[in-house]
């Protein structure tokens, strides 16, 4: 067997994507001694604007033949993809060469997240514990099926919707209004032309990303996502409105379970069917009375989350790639810092739904001056930019993801509530109780 090709130094890095998570993923690829040239497609974002060099052009990934000749013209030696939409469009199996590793699944791999119909047939066929689903691809049988059924459902587009094709349903009325929003009135376009209608868990939510390098998996420590707008974990869903990393929520035996009963058989799956995954795999997962099921699988790296991931890692996260893309990675030992990180995002007034942009944002630095030799504020942009007076303003739903990295979660989530406290832009909201699930555990 061939060697595997070594870990380049200078390393060109090509970063695809502009939020939170890329900010992050740039903020830990600069530390890295190794890290040549790092050019970003998205450079709107204030703060990754600073740590990279805008590629010279609008990228235009639809044009194949000019995305390769780019790439080779300037020596890119690592392709870094943070969204999931060029995964499922092929963008590995393009750009991907003997000299040069894109880190992420290919098209087919990707459809574990791109197709939930596919990721649901792989889970049955490897007996993973998901919630029991059906699949519809006419909204007429699925309004059969439900005038059947008086359980609480979740109803989901199986196409990519940027986050937002899951309806979660108390009745089966409710149920009976989301195939009509998702197949009838296609609110989600063509991602809707199938759906699942699937039983509804409860339980904890958890969110494993592990590293798999074709053959082997190098399982990330867990983190807790919190969707819902609202303090208590109430109101409409987001695309996350923070995430702390580690949890106690799961103990090391239920983390082998999730390896030896989830992720692997997942792999082998998809394996039989002729399909290698590299890249990240990331479980959506509900920790039921019944043990782990897996709610969804996603190819990327999650977001908010990998902003508490990035803060704890200790390792060159050029080398951690690199040995994922090159299925050495179970060769790696990966350090992490042994403290908590905790995420707080901050949004726009009216995030979820429309919200105002080039707000002036103020107290970055005066946040960040929380840090100390024990503790550590990092403020990652997910949606600014520069604005005309040389300042920054706000230029998405998401604004910032003000991170801490202190002894334990309580510390974590007060220093990051602090830093928030500090920040000041128009309508400017955050949840104060990111990590109450464990600080403060209630029945819901
Ligand atoms: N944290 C949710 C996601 O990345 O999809």
């Amino acid at each position: 067997m061939a060697r595997p090709r070594p870990c380049p130094s200078p390393c060109n890095v090509l970063l695809i994507g502009g939020g939170g998570r890329e900010h992050a993923l740039a903020w830990k690829l600069r530390q890295s001694p190794r890290l040549g040239t790092l050019w970003l497609t998205d450079p709107d974002n204030a703060a990754l604007a600073r740590l990279g060099t805008p590629c010279p052009q609008k990228m235009d990934f639809t044009d194949r033949f000019h995305m390769k000749r780019w790439c080779e013209k300037n020596d890119i030696h690592l392709v870094v993809v943070g969204p999931e939409a060029l995964l499922a469009k092929g963008i590995v199996d393009l750009l991907q060469s003997d000299t040069r590793m894109v880190f992420g699944p290919s098209q087919d791999a990707a459809r574990l997240e791109s197709d939930k119909a596919f990721a649901k047939q792989i889970m049955r066929q490897a007996a993973v514990p998901s919630p029991e689903g059906r699949v519809f691809d006419r909204a007429e049988s699925a309004q059969v099926y439900l005038e059947s059924r008086d359980e609480p459902l979740v109803v989901k587009a199986t196409g990519l919707a940027a986050g937002k094709g899951v309806v979660v349903c108390d009745t089966a009325a409710e149920a009976m209004v989301a195939v009509d929003r998702i197949m009838v009135q296609r609110e989600f376009g063509d991602a809707g032309d199938r759906i699942i209608i699937e039983q509804r868990v409860t339980g904890q939510e958890l969110s494993v990303l592990a590293l798999v390098d074709g053959r082997n998996v190098w399982i990330l420590d867990p983190c807790q996502d919190h969707k819902q707008i609202g303090e208590g974990d109430t109101g409409p869903n987001t695309g996350g409105m923070g995430a702390y990393c580690p949890t106690p929520l799961v103990d090391d035996a239920t983390m082998a379970i999730i390896e030896r009963e989830i992720l692997i058989p997942t792999i082998d799956a998809l394996r039989r069917q002729g399909i290698e995954y590299k890249g990240v795999l990331y479980a959506g997962l509900m920790l039921t009375l019944g043990g782990p099921k897996v709610l969804e699988f996603n190819c990327r790296f999650g977001d908010p989350e990998t902003q508490p991931l990035m803060a704890r890692l200790k390792s060159d996260l050029i080398e951690v790639l690199w040995a994922t893309c090159t299925g050495t990675i179970g060769e790696f030992e990966i350090e992490f810092d042994e403290r908590t990180a905790c995420c707080v995002v901050m949004t726009a007034a009216g995030y979820p739904g429309p919200y105002a942009k080039g707000d002036p944002i103020t107290g970055i630095e005066d946040a960040e001056a929380l840090s100390d030799e024990s503790k550590q504020v990092i403020v990652f942009h997910a949606g600014t930019k520069a604005g005309t007076d040389g300042g920054i303003v706000t230029n998405g739903g998401r604004v910032l993801g003000v991170t801490a990295l202190a002894a334990d979660l309580q510390a974590a989530r007060d220093l990051a509530n602090a830093a928030c406290d500090r920040i000041h832009f128009p309508g400017a909201y955050f949840r104060r109780d990111i990590g109450d699930r464990v600080l403060q555990p209630t029945d819901r």
